[in-house]
């Protein structure tokens, strides 16, 4: 009852806004709105400068977002650190990659690709294998994707070759460990992005090959993203990585093969 009597009679002091002229000392001469507050119990406001009050508004906002952008940055450098990417593959990036061959140019592309559409690849879980021999490019792209995908997603991404991500599992078997094994594993399925480097290599133990299935499986139950680097062929890598893990890995991604010749030579 109350609300609809102010709507169509507006209250009579709202009426008694004056203006006067007022000087800012930053902006010259301006039209001072006074607010007349005295019938409750206030007294009469004159108010600031407007183009005061907005560059206020305008110096908050900028602030917001330069906060916001150096937050991002630390963050961004958080997950690069996190990541363990070789100090000599951390300027390696998708614009550096060459791509004069063909199937240099299908690797970037696939690689672009999947930069560009990560949410999607993130939630379908969509993994990634390069096979080819040494010195084609693979950890060169494979980091280029993950600083890309930290950078452009804030993504978190884990890079190790196989004997380096084994190692710190195995490191939790010392009797002084804080962790243990079940937890290192576990670590490893929190990233967004695991890239898994020279996949193939000899594997000390069985034991230890159990090891690296469990964590490409549960990625794949997970539905997280891994990107597996290895030199060797496609037939001799699903050899090692046996016909059931090898189908899982392509049934959510692609197989990209680096057949050409060593970068190194090339140059
Ligand atoms: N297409 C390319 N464009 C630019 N640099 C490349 C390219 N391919 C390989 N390289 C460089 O050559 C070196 C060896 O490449 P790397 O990625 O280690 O090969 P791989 O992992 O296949 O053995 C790296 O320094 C890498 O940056
Ligand atoms: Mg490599
Ligand atoms: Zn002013």
């Amino acid at each position: 009852m109350q609300a609809q009597q102010t709507m169509t009679s507006p209250n009579p002091s709202a009426e008694a806004v004056e203006t006067v002229d007022a000087i800012c000392a930053k902006h010259g001469a301006y039209k001072a709105r006074v607010v007349d507050m005295t019938d409750i119990g206030g007294r009469k406001l004159t108010m600031s400068c407007p183009q005061c009050s907005q560059d206020a508004r305008d110096a908050e906002a900028a602030r917001k977002v330069a906060e916001a952008e150096s937050q991002r940055r630390r963050r961004v450098a958080d997950l690069n650190y996190a990541a363990g990417i070789p100090v000599r593959f951390q300027a390696r990036s998708l614009e550096n990659y060459r791509h004069e061959l063909p199937g240099q140019k299908r690797a970037l592309n696939v690689a672009r690709r999947f930069v560009e559409s990560w949410p999607e690849q993130r939630e379908k879980g969509t993994s990634l294998i390069f096979t080819g021999g040494p010195g084609t490019g693979k950890t060169h792209l494979a980091c280029a994707i993950g600083s890309a995908l930290m950078q452009g997603h804030l993504a978190s991404v884990c890079f190790g070759t196989v004997l380096e991500l084994l190692r710190t599992v195995k490191d939790t078997y010392r009797k002084d460990s804080p962790r243990t094994e079940t937890e290192a594993i576990a670590d490893l399925l929190r990233f967004d992005l695991l890239i898994l480097d020279e996949v193939g290599v000899q594997i000390g133990s069985e034991h230890e090959k159990n090891l690296l299935f469990e964590i490409l499986n549960g990625r794949y139950q997970d539905c997280l993203p891994t990107i597996l680097l290895s030199n060797l062929n496609a037939a001799d890598l699903e050899a090692f990585l046996g016909q059931r893990v090898m189908d899982r890995y392509r049934e959510c991604g692609a197989v990209v093969a680096f057949d050409w010749q060593s970068h190194r030579g090339t140059k």
